[in-house]
């Protein structure tokens, strides 16, 4: 069966029902350390075992790549999932967190969901066919000047060893910009700037499955996903997103 939005969403929403079940119930919520400052909870570890099931079921054709759970054999064709993309916020019970899930084949990314169970947003895109969210057409902001722009950023809890840890070029985008935003999950980041909701997004060390969905849901709404050099791509350990109109002064900055 070729993949198709539909069946992806029945899927998706089902992972997020689960996932909201660990939520309505956080004081029970098992939490463990993957890492110093890097959580995991039984919550991730759900969600991802019931996608990983659902999509072999549906799609025996494809690869899966999932954050807690690595890489299974067919990695040409595969689901590039990232069951709760701001696992913290989660734990904390804070509404910005979310299910990304994106269909990589042969090295292009062909479908995108991202959702936002605790908000009820349902982001998704189709190579070609543009992007929704909550079944409407989105698209990036008209914003042109950098000076009136929303910006978001995240700072990875695993970067502080880094010498570029993403703190000098915060101050320096926050010093000509009039919002900044850390809301905790590069995914949801990526549909904001689909959504025209921030102007651009950019975030440094960051995983395919962060932003792999996200990624062509910023493209099919008409924006730009580059590097911090303005090469077009998805690269994780230099994400921009945009709405293309301010990424040229964006850049200079970077
Ligand atoms: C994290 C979120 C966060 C970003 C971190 C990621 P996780 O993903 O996307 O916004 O700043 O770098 O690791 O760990 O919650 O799946
Ligand atoms: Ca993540
Ligand atoms: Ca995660």
């Amino acid at each position: 069966m070729s993949a198709s939005l539909n069946t992806l969403e029945a899927i998706i929403r089902k992972a997020g029902d689960i996932a909201l079940s660990h939520f309505n119930n956080l004081q029970n919520l098992e939490v463990l350390q993957k890492s110093p400052r890097d959580f995991v909870t039984a919550a991730d570890v759900a969600v991802e075992k019931y996608l990983q099931q659902a999509l072999a079921e549906t799609y025996p054709e494809y690869g899966f790549w999932g954050e807690e759970s690595g890489q299974t054999e067919n990695q040409e064709n595969r689901w590039i999932v990232d069951p709760i993309d701001g696992t913290h916020s989660f734990a904390k019970g804070q509404y910005y967190w979310s299910i990304s899930v994106a269909l990589e084949i042969q090295g292009e990314l062909i479908l995108g969901a991202v959702y936002a169970p605790a908000l009820n947003d349902y982001y998704c895109a189709e190579k070609g066919k543009g992007a929704f969210k909550n079944a409407k057409r989105i698209s990036t902001s008209p914003e042109t000047d950098l000076a009136n722009s929303m910006i978001g950023t995240g700072f990875a809890c695993l970067r502080s060893y880094l010498e570029d840890n993403n703190l000098e070029r915060f101050c320096r985008i926050a010093q000509r910009t009039t919002g900044q935003r850390r809301l905790g999950s590069a995914a949801m980041d990526m549909c904001l700037v689909a959504d025209g909701q921030l102007d651009a997004f950019w975030e440094q060390e960051l995983n395919l499955y962060d932003i792999a969905a996200g990624a062509l849901i910023v493209l099919e709404a008409g924006g730009t996903v580059t590097d911090f050099k303005g090469n077009n791509g998805v690269f994780p350990k230099q994400i921009l997103a945009s709405n293309g109109l301010i990424l040229e002064e964006l850049l200079t900055l970077m």
